[in-house]
């Protein structure tokens, strides 16, 4: 399970509510003894779309007015996680909701937390405190 506490955070309201639904949103499929469960995995899947949409749009938003310098890498990781998400897609729509698919899926989140949220988001978001948002 991926627990959210202070140390995630980014120091950024809207940035840190969404990113507190990602982790409930993992978490469901890890939710038995950590180990994945398959039957959520479908929902997930759903849910994830839409956070890609909307979540990575609000940041690129943030980013693109206050002209990050970190913007085209930021970005770049967004787009690989789409693409990635959409091959995860592919196989649930050929083979359904799978142990495999789960734990895959499960593993995939897990490190974009750790990389993507712990480092890259949280870059992000000094950026914009020193901006004056919170
Ligand atoms: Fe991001």
């Amino acid at each position: 399970m991926f627990e959210w506490t202070e140390g995630w955070s980014v120091g950024v309201d809207t940035i840190d509510a969404q990113h507190r639904e990602l982790f409930a949103a993992i978490n469901s499929l890890l939710r038995e003894e950590g180990k994945p469960a398959p039957r959520e995995l479908a929902e997930v899947l759903v849910y994830l779309e839409e956070y890609v949409n909307n979540h990575f749009g609000l940041e690129e938003i943030y980013m693109r007015r206050l002209s990050y310098p970190g913007f085209p890498s930021h970005k770049g990781e967004h787009v690989a996680f789409i693409n990635d998400f959409y091959d995860l897609r592919d196989e649930y729509d050929d083979n359904g909701a799978t142990p495999e698919l789960a734990d895959k899926l499960g593993r995939y989140m897990g490190d974009w937390l750790v990389n993507h949220i712990g480092k890259v988001d949280k870059a992000l978001g000094v950026f914009l405190r020193e901006k004056g948002k919170k």
